[in-house]
């Protein structure tokens, strides 16, 4: 389908440019930030505050106090990152298979 699309899309634009058509493309979009773990209404910035206080901390450490990654487990990679990086607002991770 995707591919399908994309070759629609391409076929109309090269049309639009062939008949001297002017194209304006849409601005790009921004791209989409994680910033909590939706599960529990937990921030990152708020775990990292927490954190800073610590001399180690790990996503054990996050789950047993904040509860962050104990439901759905989809901030575990985000907070996984946060841990790394320091990062308080990470790009939207799409997973793959
Ligand atoms: S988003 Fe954190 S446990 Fe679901």
């Amino acid at each position: 389908m995707v591919f399908f699309l994309t070759t629609l899309s391409r076929m109309i634009l090269a049309d639009l440019f062939r008949k001297g058509t002017k194209v304006t493309l849409p601005p790009s979009r921004p791209q989409p930030m994680v910033d909590r773990c939706a599960c529990h209404e937990v921030t990152f910035a708020d775990i990292q505050d927490w954190a800073r206080h610590r001399e180690e901390t790990t996503l054990d450490d996050i789950r047993d106090h904040w509860e962050c990654g104990r439901s759905c487990g989809m901030c575990r990679p985000y907070l996984r990152r946060m841990l790394q990086t320091g990062d308080v607002q990470i790009p939207l991770m799409i997973p793959s298979n």
